[in-house]
């Protein structure tokens, strides 16, 4: 029985928390009315306005941590019986481990602040180690607003700027998963050093089962990863700078056709140009490129990144006419781009709208994360591979409420092409596989965060 003085608090708080996740699950209407390039150039309409047939949409158990969060508040009063309140007592204390690009370091991110609340942790701040990588300094605090973080991530975990005395000037504790072989369990693997050390440090694996864990670690993971990260309000300027320089509507295209890239998919190409294959062979190191018939094999598996070529003839597949703003979300060092840009003529680069001494001047990250920014306020984003910054992307414009997402399908297109298919029998296959891609949201979304719905 509730005593009578708390009931209109009880039910305030439930209109209340209704009424957030109503606000929370109708798109708005900025993301509804996204421009759709004309596409009388070519007859065809063009690919967005494909008939959606599934949606994905944060899962409720997530937005339910939102409700949690309120009750929270709360629960002193009240005394609902909450399963996924915050442990009175900590386990210890977590550093998450990050390493390699902008992208990556966020996907480690996100798993290791579910694998803290599993383990019923503190959350001391992540690590970005971004040295390794790109010969930088930047940490998280560089890249991200810690205070945002912090406030966003309360109710789900707890998160502390600064350890507590006894332990504050230890190093933690390092533990390594990474030796670890095939799936394992955290809690039988991990729970043990943090109990004995207090304070413990490690980059997760990418064998766990985040299937596994308790809804209220998922909800965790899931609310690092799309609600808590904010530029920092110095970096938001520089790319809201860059977005603003941009001729709207735009199409965002990530297009990988990199040296390294190139070298490491181990993938043949013919008619490159001198310059781009020793660039390439510069890059192999002891991966050497599948030959003969292993190499068809290879590239029908979809292994392969697509050329500027290949990827402008897929544009123009899927209708998006040639006069399209067009914004290269992507490294420095692209190969072939002529093979693009005689197709498409309305190309625009970080090195173009920058000014020239801002860009020579910033790092392999700040340029990412001005993409990463670039690329979820678009009115269309297409990848040509499926990367961390591409599964990134396109779950945050999921979130938004943005749909105009597309990654380009290589398997069809290796498939189709080793039929012998070409001109306009291939374009109208390649717009028949990408409308039933886009009609279902193939890839729009991580499963682990996102639900999907009929249409
Ligand atoms: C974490 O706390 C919850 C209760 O809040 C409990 O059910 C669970 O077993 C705890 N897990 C660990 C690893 O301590
Ligand atoms: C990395 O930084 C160090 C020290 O600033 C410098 O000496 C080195 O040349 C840099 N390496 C690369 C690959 O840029
Ligand atoms: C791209 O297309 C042009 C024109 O068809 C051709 O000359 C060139 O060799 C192609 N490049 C690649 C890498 O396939």
């Amino acid at each position: 029985m509730i005593a009578s003085p708390v009931k209109p608090l009880f039910v305030f708080v439930i209109t209340f928390s209704l009424l957030l996740v109503i606000i929370i699950l109708s798109p708005s209407p900025h993301f509804l009315q996204i421009p759709v390039p004309s596409s009388s150039s070519l007859g065809g309409s063009v690919i967005w306005s494909v008939k959606r047939t599934m949606e994905w949409r944060p899962c409720k158990w997530w937005l339910q941590g939102h409700l949690t969060r309120m009750h929270s508040l709360t629960t002193a009063l009240v005394f609902c019986s909450n399963p996924a309140a915050l442990p009175a007592q900590t386990n210890g204390y977590i550093r998450v481990d990050c390493y390699g690009g902008l992208n990556q370091m966020r996907r480690d991110l996100c798993d290791g602040v579910g694998i803290a609340r599993l383990l019923n942790a503190t959350l001391v701040l992540p690590k970005f180690e971004v040295a390794a990588y790109w010969n930088e300094s930047s940490g998280f605090a560089d890249v991200f607003d810690v205070d945002y973080f912090i406030q966003k991530m309360s109710g789900f975990i707890n998160v502390v700027k600064e350890l507590p005395k006894g332990i504050e000037s230890k190093e933690p504790f390092r533990v390594d998963c990474s030796k670890r072989k095939g799936q394992f369990d955290y809690i039988e693997s991990v729970l043990p050093s943090l109990l004995e050390h207090h304070y413990i440090s490690f980059t997760p694996a990418m064998s766990q089962r985040r299937d596994r864990y308790p809804q209220y670690a998922k909800a965790t993971l899931c609310q690092a990863c799309y609600s808590a990260l904010r530029l920092t309000s110095s970096l938001e300027k520089k790319a809201i700078e860059l977005f603003d320089a941009i001729p709207k509507p735009f199409l965002s295209l990530h297009l990988r056709f990199e040296p390294d890239m190139v070298a490491y998919s181990q993938c043949e190409y013919q008619n490159l140009s001198p310059s781009s294959v020793s660039a390439i062979e510069a890059a192999r190191v002891d991966r050497k490129p599948w030959t003969g018939e292993l190499a068809q094999i290879w590239r029908k598996r979809g292994k392969c990144p697509l050329t500027p070529n290949e990827t402008a003839l897929m544009l123009q597949s899927l209708n998006v006419p040639t006069n399209t703003n067009i914004y290269l979300a992507a490294g420095d060092g692209l190969m072939e781009m002529e093979g693009f840009t005689s197709v498409y003529t309305n190309v625009y680069t970080k090195s173009a709208l920058l000014n020239r001494e801002d860009f020579t001047r910033m790092h392999g990250n700040t340029k990412a994360a001005l993409d990463y920014h670039v690329s979820i306020s678009s009115d269309a984003y297409v990848a040509t591979y499926f990367g961390n910054m591409d599964k990134i992307v396109a779950a945050m414009r999921t979130y938004k409420g943005m749909h105009n997402t597309l990654f380009l399908n290589r398997k069809a297109f290796a498939e189709l092409t080793s039929q012998g298919l070409g001109g306009a029998e291939l374009k109208s296959a390649l717009w028949e596989v990408h409308k039933n891609d886009f009609a279902i949201g193939r890839g729009f979304a991580l499963p682990d965060c996102f639900c999907e719905f009929e249409l």
